[in-house]
């Protein structure tokens, strides 16, 4: 068993932090309370060669493992959770999925552009009475010759205005034997006619991040950007999970360190009774909690990570890392604000941020009680992995990747 990281993967961090440091945080606080995502990120992000993290060079990605995945959003997030989620959306969701269950020529087609960041691609499954209850979506693919004819609506969709192309779940067969069997996936371009974006308003956190609802009226699409068989859409859509919620659980890593990060100079500077409140061992207790988050958490995903690396199914340690990492990080920005007193009740201080941040992971990417069922039903033996027609590509990537 090995667990030092190599020096690729710490040049990675050095050069995540930097980006963060120079193109996130100078004007997180405004943006957040302006709820306004910055409308070049983007491109900063591509400049810098993050849309093409864990991707194959010959699909002109830069072909870092998916453990550098891991680290980039967790030093992305630790500046702020909107970085994390364009991170979790294209790389993971879209751009993991597509490597996974792409046809060589499919592959060819859409990846190199994505990895360059001309194109940023991004998710769609949830509906408006469909979100834990992935299985029961609406949104309809009908087939006519060799196009299919969408039409429904997604909504929490993340860069729903900004995104260039979506990979969407849709039924394709009514009658199939199980619902989680009549679906399939497609690749619906923005500009395909009959397409339509709206941002969601209002939204408690990552305010400085786009998410909102998509909308299918007649979109025509061909039968080249169905992605996998026909009938596999939901095994799809479940393994892009498999993508995201890793992102996620390295995101939520982020969030604890960013919470140390605030506590540790004000535990210090600030004072009581003339001794500084560090001293005081309920604040010891809460700021140990943390160090004990951050390290678990960085166990739990680069294990993940390491298991993407060799090709081992992971659905089960990924949703044990989302649900324990995005658990962890709540209860650290609850402490962050316990630890500031009333300070940390508003925004003169980043710990309300981290606050309203990290409860929306939660609920996103599998709500805290699906991932508790589905671990419990591992262990009772009610869940069983079988084995997939198509897997993620093993690091190193070879030609066939
Ligand atoms: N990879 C591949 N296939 C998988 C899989 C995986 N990880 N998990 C399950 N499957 C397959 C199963 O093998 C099964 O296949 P067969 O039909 O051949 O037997 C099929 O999928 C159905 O699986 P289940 O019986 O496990 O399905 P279920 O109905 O019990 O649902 C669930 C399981 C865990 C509750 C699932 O519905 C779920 O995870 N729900 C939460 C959805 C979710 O996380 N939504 C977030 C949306 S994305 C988002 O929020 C971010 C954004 O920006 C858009």
């Amino acid at each position: 068993m090995e667990f030092t990281l190599t020096q690729e993967h710490d040049l990675i961090r050095e050069s995540a932090r930097k980006f963060a440091e120079t193109h996130i945080l100078p004007t997180i606080r405004e943006r957040d309370a302006k709820h306004e995502p910055d409308p070049d990120f983007l491109k900063k992000m591509a400049a810098a060669g993050l849309t093409g993290v864990a991707l194959p060079a010959k699909y002109d990605g830069q072909d870092t493992d998916y453990i550098s995945l891991g680290i980039v959003c967790e030093e992305l997030e630790r500046a702020d959770t909107s970085a994390r989620v364009v991170m979790s959306v294209h790389s993971g969701l879209h751009c993991l999925t597509l490597l996974q269950w792409g046809t060589p020529e499919q592959k060819a087609r859409f990846l190199p552009p994505l990895a360059r960041g001309e194109k940023i691609g991004a998710f769609g499954l949830t509906e408006p009475n469909a979100g834990s209850d992935a299985v029961h979506i609406r949104t309809r693919a009908e087939r006519v010759g060799n196009e299919y004819i969408l039409n429904g609506e997604k909504t929490w969709i993340s860069l729903s205005d900004f995104a260039d192309q979506f990979l969407v779940i849709a039924v394709t067969n009514p009658n199939a034997d199980s619902p989680a069997r009549g679906m399939s996936a497609f690749i619906v371009e923005r500009d395909r006619p009959g397409f339509s974006s709206r941002p969601i308003k209002g939204k408690l956190g990552v305010r400085a991040g786009n998410t909102g609802q998509i909308f299918f009226e007649n979109v025509r699409v061909p039968e080249e950007n169905r992605i996998g068989e026909e009938g596999e859409g939901f095994k799809i859509a479940m393994s892009a999970l498999d993508h995201g919620r890793y992102t996620v659980a390295a995101g939520a890593v982020g969030i604890i360190q960013a919470c140390l990060d605030a506590c540790i100079p004000y535990a210090n500077e600030r004072t009581v009774g003339g001794e500084p409140i560090g001293k005081k061992q309920l604040v010891q207790q809460m700021i140990a909690n943390m160090v004990a988050g951050v390290d678990i958490g960085r166990l739990l995903y680069y294990k993940v990570g390491w298991m993407k690396n060799v090709g081992m199914r992971h659905t089960r340690e990924v949703s044990l890392a989302k649900w324990i990492n995005c658990n962890n990080a709540f209860q650290a920005a609850h402490d962050a604000i316990e630890i500031h007193g009333a300070y940390g009740y508003c925004d003169e201080f980043p710990v309300e941020r981290y606050f309203r941040n990290s409860r929306g992971a939660i609920i996103y990417e599998g709500t805290r009680e699906i991932h508790t069922l589905v671990q419990a039903e591992y262990a009772l033996g009610y869940r069983q992995d079988r084995p997939l027609r198509c897997t993620l590509p093993t690091w190193p990537f070879g030609e066939d990747a």
